[in-house]
């Protein structure tokens, strides 16, 4: 099977398709609002150590599964672990992102109706629920089984290496919009004041949870994405440099996003609130002497916010689709026929309930994805050989040999330790 398997092309590749998978949602309605609240710069301080101590052990933990099997999440696991129960962590690798496409997908269809809404500024209440919804779901997951059909490198590697920088670009027009607008000022300082009477212990589970989620971390994307990476590759510069775009894009969302608010004089929210009641108000009432632009500013960003959701979209249904076409034998487009419906019909449980909605997005972000995270922690901690481990993170010992004692007791130890504690604060808070 692995003779034939398809790669990412090069290093860029790899970081452009975990870097699509990475950016997405969590960097516009999470990221901002956490920065704001928790502490401004120096919440964005505290998130980038956890990121680096422990966000980046459990992506490498990942990344060596996959690139040591070369195989989706449930067949690395028959490799490294035949019959035990450490299979637990394949299967929960393969259903965790069946669940989350069936709601990402929802706010996904969301995105797409604000797009097309933008041209009119005609935005009416925000219905999250219901057949309208239900369509826009069907069509961006549709065209995001339409991406992952034409394969790892005709489709996800094209389709991430055309999308990241145009969303860079795009949030820096937005930006470069919403500084100038009246009033930004409340909204930067919003972002950058340090505020270190806002940093709890709170704080720092709020920034693990962000980091991790925004990683894709914890529901098989790196075990899957890192199959099809090439044992040249190296590991630590890919995790490196998928992170740095996550946190620079997250930043840079929230410079366009939080100023444009204060400038309106609106509180700042977080979650599906943040865009798609406060923005398209603000976006509806600045252009009063020109509604055009008012039009193109709002188009825009719904474009950005979609393509992003979309570029994560597909390394979530990717994950399935490897599973069903490597274990079950069945040719790929069946295979993005198979997950689409199982995905479709997991979101009739979501799109006509805005409260279900919300805690199949509780349980998977809070349960299933830290969970995930443990295993795969304890597996490549306790269970792998330590040769095996280095010999995938140091390319067999000529990268980074000497930071490899660092990164292994971090997954050892520290990121165990540190991802139970946030499990149990998320069971109990
Ligand atoms: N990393 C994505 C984001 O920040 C979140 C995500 C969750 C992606 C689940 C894929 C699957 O929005």
């Amino acid at each position: 099977m692995s003779g034939n398997r398809e790669h990412f092309g090069g290093r860029a590749a790899v970081i452009m398709a975990m870097a699509g998978s990475a950016i997405g949602l969590g960097n516009i309605w999470r990221f901002p609002y956490m920065t704001g609240e928790y502490g401004g710069a120096a919440f964005i301080l505290i998130y980038i150590a956890c990121s680096l101590v422990l966000s980046l052990p459990i992506f490498l933990s990942e990344a060596v599964i996959g690139r040591r099997t070369h195989a989706n999440a449930i067949g690395a696991m028959k490799q490294l672990a035949p019959r035990s129960g450490w299979m637990a962590l394949g299967y929960l690798s393969v259903i965790t992102p069946i669940v989350i496409a069936s709601y990402y997908c929802i706010v996904g269809g969301w995105s797409i109706e604000y797009f097309f809404k933008s041209f009119t500024l005609d935005f009416g209440e925000f219905s999250p629920s219901g057949w309208k919804a239900l369509a826009f779901d069907t069509l961006f997951l549709a065209l995001s089984c339409g991406i992952v059909a034409l394969g790892v490198k005709g489709g996800i590697e094209k389709f991430s290496k055309m999308s990241i920088p145009v969303l860079f670009l795009l949030i820096v027009i937005i930006l470069v919009y919403s500084v100038n607008m009246p009033g930004a000022r409340a909204g930067i300082d919003y972002l950058v004041k340090p505020d270190l009477s806002k940093v709890t212990g709170k704080t720092f589970a709020f920034a693990l949870g962000q980091s991790f989620y925004s990683l894709s971390l914890g529901m098989g994307i790196i075990i899957t994405y890192s199959s099809y990476v090439r044992k040249e590759e190296n590991l630590v510069v890919s995790g490196v440099g998928t992170a740095l775009s996550d946190l620079l894009f997250a930043i840079l969302a929230g410079f366009a996003i939080m100023p444009a608010v204060f400038s309106a004089g609106i509180k700042p929210s977080a979650g599906p609130g943040l865009i798609f009641e406060t923005l398209p108000v603000i976006f509806a009432g600045m252009g009063a002497n020109a509604p055009w632009v008012s039009s193109v500013v709002s188009a825009l960003f719904f474009l950005t916010v979609t393509v992003a959701a979309m570029t994560s979209s597909v390394s979530v249904i990717e994950v399935g689709v490897a599973y069903l076409v490597e274990e079950k034998n069945i040719a790929r487009k069946k295979a993005c026929l198979i997950v689409f419906l199982v995905t479709w019909l997991l979101g009739l449980v979501s799109v006509f309930s805005i409260k279900l909605f919300g805690m199949v997005d509780a349980f998977t972000s809070n349960f299933l994805l830290t969970l995930g995270a443990i295993m795969v922690v304890l597996f490549v901690g306790w269970k792998m050989k330590r040769d095996d481990v280095r010999d995938e993170i140091t390319n067999g010992g000529t990268k980074h040999a000497g930071l490899f004692p660092v990164i292994y007791f971090l997954i050892r130890y520290v990121a165990p330790i540190a991802v139970l504690v946030i499990f149990i604060s998320n069971l109990i808070l």
